[in-house]
């Protein structure tokens, strides 16, 4: 029987994940289907649980459901336990494990598909939400000169710095307290693209970017994204939406179900079309 898996979320429609790990099957040999599962807001147990007795074997997890993805794993993996969220589920015979791709999606992205170094360098997080929880440890882990974490709400970015500080050189600032800053490579970790209200002006000044080898946008779009418009105007040499950490996430997810990586440079390819890797 063909073994089925899903990505779960609310809103679901324009996932881009069944197209990506439909490829990733063909690519790989792998009997597998990938479906979009809309849950309702108070829904998620009960739609995984109904996955789960039609023979799921594994589920991908979507705003706003990676904090319940969590909760509902029995066992988790280290990274997992570090974001505090699960963006990945996968059944093991007798109970769900839960684990976190999207950190080590985005560091692969940044570094063996945009080639952009991070040990040894500064690195600017602007946002203090799940995203950026999700990314702190994996970021510290290539080893950065320094990375400092703002916030429009800067008590939340405070609390991260603490809560990673064991891990490497992390520091908290106000946006106020970017002012004449540099960075080698500015992350946006905002929902602030995805509100339809989203203000012209952020709170942090726009001399974050200047001279910033890259500027990125975990959030990707058919078009440049307002981050990436603004980093660019500004003054980065070079600026990124988020697919390829989608795409390195998933990655990531499909070897943890199935113990193989696909390749993703030909799915960025198939998938991408005519939207430039960067405008920049
Ligand atoms: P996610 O899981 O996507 O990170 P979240 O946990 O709700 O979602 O976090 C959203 C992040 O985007 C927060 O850092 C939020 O800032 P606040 O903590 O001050 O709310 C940030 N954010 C959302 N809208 C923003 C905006 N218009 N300008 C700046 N930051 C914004």
């Amino acid at each position: 029987m063909t073994d089925r898996y899903a990505v779960v979320g609310n809103p679901i429609a324009h996932s881009k994940s069944p197209e990506i790990h439909a490829a990733f099957a063909r690519e790989t040999g792998q009997d597998l289907t990938y479906e979009r599962l809309l849950a309702p807001l108070d829904g998620f147990l009960e739609t995984v649980t109904r996955f789960r007795r039609e023979g799921g074997r594994g589920l991908n997890v979507t705003v706003p459901f990676k904090l319940e993805a969590f909760a509902l794993a029995r066992e988790r993996s280290p990274r997992a336990e570090r974001a505090g969220a699960c963006n990945t589920l996968a059944w093991r015979g007798t109970h769900w494990f839960g684990d976190n791709t999207d950190g080590a999606g985005l560091v692969r992205d940044l570094d063996v598909n945009l080639g952009v170094a991070l040990a040894g360098h500064d690195l600017l997080v602007l946002g203090a939400g799940g995203a950026a929880r999700g990314i702190l440890a994996p970021l510290l882990g290539a080893a950065p000169r320094s990375l400092t974490i703002t916030n429009r709400t800067v008590n939340k970015a405070e609390e991260l710095a603490r809560v990673f500080a064991a891990l490497g050189p992390i520091r908290a600032l106000a946006p106020s307290a970017l002012r004449g800053t540099h960075f080698d490579v500015v992350l946006n970790a905002t929902s602030a693209s995805l509100a339809a209200d989203a203000p012209d002006a952020p709170p942090w000044p726009d001399t974050i970017y200047a001279g910033a080898a890259l500027a990125y946008d975990l959030i990707y779009g058919n078009e440049p994204t307002p981050f990436e418009r603004r980093a660019h105007a500004h003054g980065a040499v070079r600026v990124s939406d988020g697919f390829g950490m989608l795409l390195e996430q998933a990655a990531e997810s499909f070897l943890v179900w199935r113990g193989v990586r696909p390749d993703t440079a030909p799915v960025y390819a198939l998938l991408r079309g005519n939207r430039p890797r960067s405008p920049g």
